[in-house]
């Protein structure tokens, strides 16, 4: 099973964690995945000097943002579920 975790720690949160969240969810269920990701959220992971939401994929971390989430699941995530 595919390990997605999106920080929402506070730096994080002001870049926009939360709507990363939303994208990632609805996409989870638009292509019902929820039985093939594991998707989590986590506190600082230590990438809070990167512009955008720290997004791990199976523990490598990502930079994600509110405008190119639903870009990086297609890529990133949806081919590896
Ligand atoms: S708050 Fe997300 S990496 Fe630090």
């Amino acid at each position: 099973m595919l390990e997605l975790c999106v920080c929402i720690g506070s730096s994080c949160h002001i870049k926009g964690s939360y709507n990363v969240i939303q994208t990632f969810q609805q996409l989870i269920e638009e292509k019902m995945l929820h039985d093939r990701i594991n998707f989590k959220s986590s506190f600082c992971q230590k990438q809070c000097q990167h512009p955008g939401v720290a997004v791990s994929v199976n523990g490598v971390i990502h930079q994600v943002t509110a405008e190119t989430a639903g870009e990086f699941f297609t890529r990133e995530v949806f081919p590896k579920a």
